[in-house]
């Protein structure tokens, strides 16, 4: 079995065509996708008709869920997000569950199984993003029995192998690299062979100036400069 692991879109069309193409270059047998699909000052409205067109197994984000339901205290940015989307896009954002099973051997989610805004491999410590505690890593994964448990929010890209063999993989941002050092777009693809489960966490060039050129067309300079970077850190924005 081999899957494709996408998420942290963040309104980035940009982005998500070109890991998806690269996606179709490598051959999969599924695409998972976790969630944070179009908070961003980008091409919202892009994405989510993308994304409602591809069927493919997804779980909510904590930025989904505050657009859908009004709450913009996080991000101002949901706001302008909500403004943009249709009663369909709605719906469908509201249909997205908090955690999906895939074939019973890899469990979606956006932050932690239990708390789609909890980092689970990735804290924040004076402002930089580090390994959590190895107590926070196992203690989130207890009661989830499966093979891979994939998980987004952070933005760090990053594979954690549990005590007991399991595997917790965080594909990165496709669409807003924080942090990062380089604006290219992060996914993951993800591997059963005989001596386990191989991860390689991909790095794609794309087209961040036609990103940044929408940022900035909206009056948002600091989402460009994240898009056009990779430097700078979620409170930056
Ligand atoms: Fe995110």
């Amino acid at each position: 079995m081999k899957l494709a692991i996408l998420s942290d879109v963040h309104g980035n069309r940009h982005a998500l065509d070109a890991v998806l193409e690269d996606i179709a270059l490598v051959g999969v047998d599924a695409t998972l996708a976790l969630g944070d699909f179009l908070s961003g000052p980008f091409d919202p409205v892009g994405v989510v008709d993308r994304l409602m067109g591809l069927g493919i197994p997804m779980v909510r984000g904590n930025h989904d869920r505050y657009i859908a339901e009004g709450r913009d205290d996080d991000w101002h940015i949901d706001a302008w997000v909500r403004g943009e989307l249709g009663p369909a896009h709605l719906d469908w954002l509201r249909s997205l569950p908090l955690n999906a099973v895939h074939e019973g051997l890899v469990l979606l989610a956006h932050g932690t199984p239990r708390d789609d805004a909890i980092g689970w491999l990735d804290g924040m410590e004076g402002g930089n993003a580090v390994l959590q505690r190895r107590e926070h890593v196992e203690r989130e994964a207890a009661g989830f029995p499966y093979e891979v448990l994939v998980c987004g929010h952070t933005h760090v890209p990053r594979t954690v192998k549990l005590a007991d063999g399991r595997i917790v993989v965080n594909p990165g941002s496709v669409g807003l690299p924080f942090d990062s050092g380089s604006p290219d777009a992060h996914y993951a693809i993800i591997e059963k062979r005989r001596s386990g489960w191989s991860v390689a966490l991909h790095s794609i060039p794309y087209d961040w100036q036609g990103a940044a050129k929408l940022a900035l067309d909206r009056g948002y300079p600091r989402w460009a400069e994240v898009v056009g970077s990779g430097w700078l850190k979620p409170r930056e924005l």
